[in-house]
């Protein structure tokens, strides 16, 4: 096992990549129970739509959050790009949560599409208040100037400019969030919240299991270095994995990499395959494994490299299917996101690495687009 303190780290991307598993036990320490706890505040006591303002990242996070939000504690969400917000802000809605979520507190598309949303409320008197939630990794950011309550990612300082402990750090807290709200407006039954509990408390230690295949990713990365393009699918709750993982890949190694969701892909971009294309599947083990199968296939009938992030339980079935497959230990479909986007983050390190990159400074783009 790595030791994440050491400084001999070739680059801080690499380092927080392997942060993850003591960030996310942070994170579960602080937020992980379930009940009206201090740190929630009644925050989403009242409110009956919830509104999710984030770039990049972030919104990715809000992605995944939203299907969690939506199929677990049964309440209506909206993500929104913050940066589209001004062009096309939603209806108000009354009884409405509206969350800001930024890393670093000073994304200036998200303040602007915060305060414009606050405007609109206040000028709109015959709807009733909504109330405003940030979730930053930054205390004393002008987002937590902004908002009625923070909740911290608790992720530590994050150098490398791709988002990658921040990013889980924000799915867990989002995670239990939604517990929360949905024990709160009893939208689950106690079996099937002790099992979510029970696959919460196990996240950190299958995130190091998924940490010790780096080999495996790596020599994944030496078959890609040459791609230009490269196509991810994910369904559900991993469709946002696959925007996330195609955003890493963008940024650290300036592949050409799109994410879909594994449905809408055969509605068009199927024809961007052949061989030159690869494809990166995520299957965990859910009612739409088969169908992602079946996806794949068509995806091979068109020549593509197919390469498979596949549950541990799916994986004797899918050897002979995928050219290259990473194994990820077994864990609750609606969590597997938490593991999911690792061997994303590791590959999209590993080929900058060989491409000769910056990985930590990529061009064009900052850390904070305050
Ligand atoms: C992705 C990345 C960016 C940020 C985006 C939002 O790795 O770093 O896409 O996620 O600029 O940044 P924050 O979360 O600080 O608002």
């Amino acid at each position: 096992m790595k030791d994440v303190l050491s400084s001999n780290w070739p680059h801080c991307m690499l380092q927080e990549i392997y942060q993850q598993p003591e960030v996310v036990a942070k994170c579960l320490e602080r937020y992980g129970g379930v009940g009206i706890r201090d740190w929630q505040a009644r925050i989403g006591e009242q409110e009956s739509e919830i509104h999710i303002l984030a770039c990049g990242s972030s919104r990715h996070a809000g992605l995944v959050a939203q299907y969690w939000l939506e199929q677990l504690a049964g309440i209506p969400t909206r993500v929104r790009s913050a940066s589209e917000f001004q062009e096309a802000p939603w209806p108000l809605t009354p009884n409405t949560l509206t969350i800001a979520v930024t890393q670093s507190g000073e994304t200036a598309d998200t303040l602007a599409a915060l305060r414009l949303e606050k405007v609109r409320r206040a000028q709109s008197g015959h709807i009733q208040q909504s109330s405003w939630l940030g979730i930053t990794n930054q205390p004393g950011s002008t987002l937590t100037q902004e908002v009625d309550h923070t909740l911290l990612t608790l992720a530590g300082s994050e150098i490398g400019v791709a988002a990658t402990k921040t990013f889980t750090a924000q799915l867990v807290v989002f995670f239990c969030l939604t517990l929360d709200l949905a024990v709160q407006r009893r939208a689950i039954i106690e079996e099937n919240l002790s099992q979510l509990l029970v696959a919460l408390r196990q996240v950190p230690a299958l995130m190091q299991q998924v940490l010790e295949q780096e080999k495996t990713i790596q020599d994944l990365a030496q078959q890609l270095v040459a791609a230009e393009h490269c196509i991810l699918l994910g369904r559900g709750v991993n469709r946002a994995i696959a925007l996330e993982g195609a955003l890493k890949l963008k940024e650290t190694t300036y592949l050409h990499a799109e994410g879909y969701s594994g449905g809408e892909f055969l509605h068009g971009p199927i024809a961007l395959l052949d061989a030159r294309v690869p494809v990166v599947t995520i299957v965990p083990n859910d009612s739409s494994s088969e169908v992602m199968l079946a996806t794949v296939e068509k995806a091979k009938a068109h020549g593509s490299p197919a390469i498979g992030l596949v549950s541990q339980n799916l994986a004797a079935q899918t050897t002979s299917l995928f050219d290259s497959q990473i194994i990820l230990p077994d864990l609750d479909y609606r969590l597997s996101p938490l593991l999911m986007v690792i061997p994303l983050q590791l590959l999209a390190y590993h080929i900058a690495v060989l491409r000769g990159l910056d990985v930590d400074r990529p061009r064009n783009i900052t850390k904070t687009l305050a």
